[in-house]
């Protein structure tokens, strides 16, 4: 792997505490090695669907690579990186879902929090931002604070045919122009190797630099190749880091029994429970530089995981809601539902051993005791002790929560949940039986954006929209 040391690869190995999922913590409440074990059979032909389908591009199995085949592109995404911190002032990225979760989560995790505000000295490189919706008010701010000559924008779209990256794109490429700029100096796209509108756009504009989104990669799964590996680069990221964090994490996850491979147990434990009404999955980092990375794993479970159909064309409506919540500043707010509400949930914990500072907490107030009591303890306690106060508080409620403990944040541990909720989904989808990598619900709503918006080929949708029955004003109070 040649990725430090050994010694240091292991001290920072990600582990999966599930003890609150079993029947010794959580009583008729809980999983008991049995019903664990009955799921041994259906995990076991999962692992082997995910292992025999590695790379493979017709099945969108082309991630399962990334963490291998990327030598030559690492190098290349490298050296623009350095060139982009020399030249650009900002960097924009262009996309949406998958095209845009993934470096807005790899930013937040591995950045400074207030990165755009500190001083240029103090920031590895330009000031960062991920543009992945078409509100017009946000696409307004943003042009009032950058200056799109002195910006890269990174357009990041596998089919060219996103109307949200599109539209942006229309409306930088205009302003690139007003101010005289070769659109090839400050663009950037990273998209299909030979098919979609960028490519064309790209050949038709005698060469744009481009990254290549492999086909065999959805969206959602797309973090590890250049969709996130070029912002994060950009940024100061040691993707390098990254990339050997999943490999790392693939070795962990080379055993079919569950109990040996930490994916092949979360997504047991997931299935176990959304099989016995569990429909909420809460992903609950206490680390705000985690916030962002339960957004992208919500997409990656709602979009693989919501279906209709089997694998064999039977129907069925499955998945589990994914939803965020961020330790502790949720815990004033979800908290009390999560503890005494409805038994529906699994709640996922991320828990630090060590942040990556030390905040005292200065001794003051000593006639108050609520509040003397702090003084002398540090922010790290505090938040530890949160942490474990909400675990603890779930399994006597008796709720099930397992947590996943990691050393500390960095690019390698950061590479290694990537890749363990990758393959928790890829082994879950194949429990459920169904194809975790379309996302044909999706279809529908951009079919209706684009009849109400007149584009040629939709009229049949779009009179099927305006024979909707008129709309009851007795309805709309
Ligand atoms: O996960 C997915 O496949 C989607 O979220 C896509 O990433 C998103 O719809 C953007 O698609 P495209 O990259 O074609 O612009």
């Amino acid at each position: 792997m040649g990725y430090k040391t050994k010694e240091w690869r292991n001290s920072m190995r990600v582990r999966l505490d599930y003890n609150n999922m079993t029947d010794t913590f959580l009583g008729d409440k809980g999983f008991s090695a049995k019903k664990l074990s009955s799921y041994s059979s259906k995990a076991t032909a999962a692992f082997r669907f995910v292992k025999e389908n590695r790379g493979k591009d017709e099945l969108f199995m082309g991630w399962t690579e990334l963490p291998y085949n990327q030598k030559e592109i690492v190098a290349d995404i490298l050296a623009t990186s350095r060139e982009i911190r020399k030249k650009f002032q900002y960097f924009v990225v262009l996309g949406i879902g998958g095209s845009a979760l993934g470096p807005i989560m790899a930013f937040n995790a591995l950045c400074h929090l207030h990165y755009n505000d500190l001083p240029k000295n103090k920031r590895k490189g330009p000031k960062f931002y991920v543009e992945d919706n078409v509100d017009p008010v946000r696409m307004r701010d943003l042009l009032d604070v950058i200056e799109p000559e002195k910006t890269c924008f990174n357009v990041i779209s596998k089919s060219g045919a996103t109307s949200e990256t599109m539209t942006q794109y229309l409306i930088i490429l205009d302003e690139l122009k007003k101010k005289g700029v070769n659109i090839k100096d400050n663009v950037i796209f990273t998209t299909d190797a030979n098919r979609g509108n960028l490519k064309k756009i790209s050949d038709e504009l005698g060469g744009i630099k481009s990254y290549v989104l492999p086909d065999g990669v959805g969206g959602r799964f797309s973090q590890l190749c250049p969709v996130g590996l070029l912002p994060a680069a950009v940024v100061g990221i040691d993707i390098n880091g990254l990339l050997a964090g999943a490999a790392y994490m693939d070795g962990l996850c080379k055993r079919p029994q569950p109990s040996k491979n930490p994916a092949l147990m979360s997504a047991v434990l997931q299935v176990a429970a959304m099989e016995e009404g569990k429909n909420i999955g809460v992903m609950m980092p206490y680390s705000d530089n985690l916030k962002y990375l339960a957004d992208w794993y919500c997409q990656l479970w709602a979009e693989s995981l919501g279906k209709n159909v089997t694998l064999d064309g039977k129907p069925c409506n499955v998945g589990q809601t994914p939803v965020k919540s961020l330790g502790v500043t949720d815990q004033h707010s979800q908290v009390q539902l999560y503890t005494e509400g409805p038994y529906d949930k699994v709640v996922t914990l991320l828990s630090l051993d060590k942040y990556a500072c030390e905040m005292p907490i200065p001794h003051g107030c000593e006639n108050i005791p609520d509040v003397a009591f702090l003084g002398g303890h540090t922010m790290q306690e505090l938040i530890q002790a949160e942490n474990a106060a909400t675990a603890y508080a779930l399994t006597k409620a008796g709720r099930m929560n397992y947590t996943l403990y990691i050393p500390e944040l960095n690019a390698f541990t950061l590479g290694q949940l990537l890749f363990l909720f990758e393959l928790q989904t890829a082994y879950a989808g194949a429990m459920l039986n169904i194809d975790t990598f379309n996302q044909p619900g999706v279809e529908e709503g951009k079919k209706a954006t684009f009849a109400l918006l007149g584009k040629a080929g939709y009229e049949q949708k779009k009179a099927e929209l305006d024979s909707l029955p008129a709309k009851n004003e007795n309805y709309i109070i």
